[in-house]
């Protein structure tokens, strides 16, 4: 259990909500660049330093990866990671725990840009809908990549890779970056067009740049990767910080009617948050690497829908539901990323929330409060969403599976603590887990 990341499976969050959320609180680095960073680590015959690396379960399941592919990895501080891919041994990374992890998907990318050869079972992780990874496949084969897809494992091989143009059907920020792994070292240049242009994307091809690949236009419509015969060294580098984070921390100051400095984050990079929270009459104030989110006298309602960067981040979509359960009027909420990621909604009608799902939108009637429920979290995003649920909520909360929660947010009832929530972690039984969390 521990290896999977699982062992606070039989932990709950207890949460005596009512409380406004006031101080001072620090970003991490982003989850979704780190998993992208570290495994692009192996691409290089050498050793890099990353710096604020998210200390979390994700990032842990994934140098346990590596470490079995033959990398030496090893935690320099809290936040730094050292990893040293000069002897991997293998290209195959079929064991159960990749399995586990969704940014496993990444293994594929780094290990055939560096060996021309590679082996993955295909990835899990938070479970909503399908989730294909046909435009991943696609680039591969377009830099000629031999693709087998067998019993749930995915294997490359080429002779040698060729660069080229591959226009992505879906902005996927999964297929991005995978193909910008793959081609940093092909033969000749690739072009990928309609890429995604979220932060992480720009902050792995700074992290590639900074190992000697030469990858241009990463934030814009068009990515340009020139291969290089060969990435020239280990470097250090530092990851951005979590655009995601930064937006669970600024939704749960409104939601509990607070007022928070959230500290360590890039302004631009919350603008479609920024705006939206405006908009519901929430008051906000910014500086270079700081936004205070203070509340205003009433939210009002309003109507949001999810799109690939710079729009509405999918990944705030159920947080944002929270605060819109708690305006006053009617809202819809439009999930246009992913096929379906409404599975929070019956937690929340725990709570007294009074939302309607009808296929990709949810709308949604504000009530004057939420109230405290036996709750459980269904992936990471839905687990954040409950617990801002449960600070706003009037009376105690339990939030059972924090193990979700755990994977992609370091520390978050200390930090939650530190603005004044009443949280607090306890041990449960297998009885009270089967009884409360399946
Ligand atoms: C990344 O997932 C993030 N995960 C997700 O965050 C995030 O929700 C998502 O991007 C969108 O922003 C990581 O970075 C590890 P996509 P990814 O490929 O890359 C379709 C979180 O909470 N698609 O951009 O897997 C797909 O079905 C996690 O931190 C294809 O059709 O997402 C979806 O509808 C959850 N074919 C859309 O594209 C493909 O080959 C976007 O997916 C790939 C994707």
């Amino acid at each position: 259990l521990e290896a999977l990341g699982l062992e606070s499976i039989l932990e709950k969050l207890t949460i005596e909500g009512g409380r406004a959320l006031r101080g001072k609180v620090t970003v991490s680095g982003a989850k979704n660049a780190a998993v992208a960073i570290i495994p692009a680590a192996l691409l290089v015959d050498g050793v890099c330093t990353v710096e604020n690396v998210p200390n979390i379960k994700d990032v842990n399941i994934l140098t346990e990866i590596m470490t079995k592919l033959g990398a030496k990895i090893a935690w320099v501080t809290r936040n730094e990671l050292r990893i040293d891919s000069r002897n991997i041994k293998s290209s195959s990374a079929t064991f159960d725990i990749v399995k586990s992890l969704r940014a496993s998907y990444y293994l594929l990318g780094a290990l055939i840009g560096r060996f021309n050869s590679a082996q993955v079972a295909f990835p899990g992780g938070c479970d909503f809908g399908h989730r294909p990874i046909d435009q991943h496949i696609k680039g591969f084969k377009a830099l000629g990549a031999n693709v087998e897809d067998h019993m749930g494992v995915v294997t490359l091989k080429a002779e040698c890779l060729q660069g080229s143009k591959i226009f992505l059907d879906v902005v996927s920020v999964g297929a991005t970056i995978n193909l910008m792994l793959a081609s940093v070292m092909a033969d000749g240049v690739t072009i990928i067009e309609n890429p995604a242009k979220e932060p992480h994307i720009v902050d792995v091809a700074n992290f590639l740049n900074a190992m000697g690949a030469n990858v241009k236009g990463a934030g814009t419509d068009e990515i340009k990767i020139t291969g290089v015969a060969r990435l020239v060294g280990g470097t250090s580098y530092s990851i951005i910080p979590d655009q995601i984070e930064a937006g669970t921390f600024m939704i749960a100051a409104a939601a509990s009617k607070g007022d928070v400095v959230v500290h360590n984050l890039i302004p631009k990079h919350m603008e479609s948050l920024t705006a939206k929270l405006l908009e519901m009459n929430v008051l906000i104030e910014s500086g270079d690497d700081w936004i205070r989110v203070t509340s205003g006298e009433e939210l009002t309602p309003s109507n949001v829908k999810t799109m690939p960067y710079p729009g509405f981040p999918t990944d705030l979509q159920p947080l944002i539901s929270v605060l819109l359960c708690l305006a006053n009027g009617s809202s819809t909420l439009t999930e246009a990323v992913w096929d379906s990621r409404f599975q929070y909604v019956d937690e929340l009608k725990k709570m007294g929330a009074n939302i309607r799902v009808d296929g990709r939108t949810s709308y949604i009637q504000g009530v004057e409060t939420l109230m405290g429920a036996s709750l459980k979290s269904l992936d990471l995003r839905a687990g954040a969403a409950l617990i801002i649920a449960a600070i706003a909520a009037k009376g105690s909360s339990s939030i059972y599976n924090v193990n979700y929660v755990d994977r992609g947010y370091e520390d978050i009832e200390g930090k939650l603590v530190n603005l004044g929530a009443l949280i607090s972690r306890q041990n449960i039984s297998i009885d009270e887990y089967s009884a409360n969390a399946i």
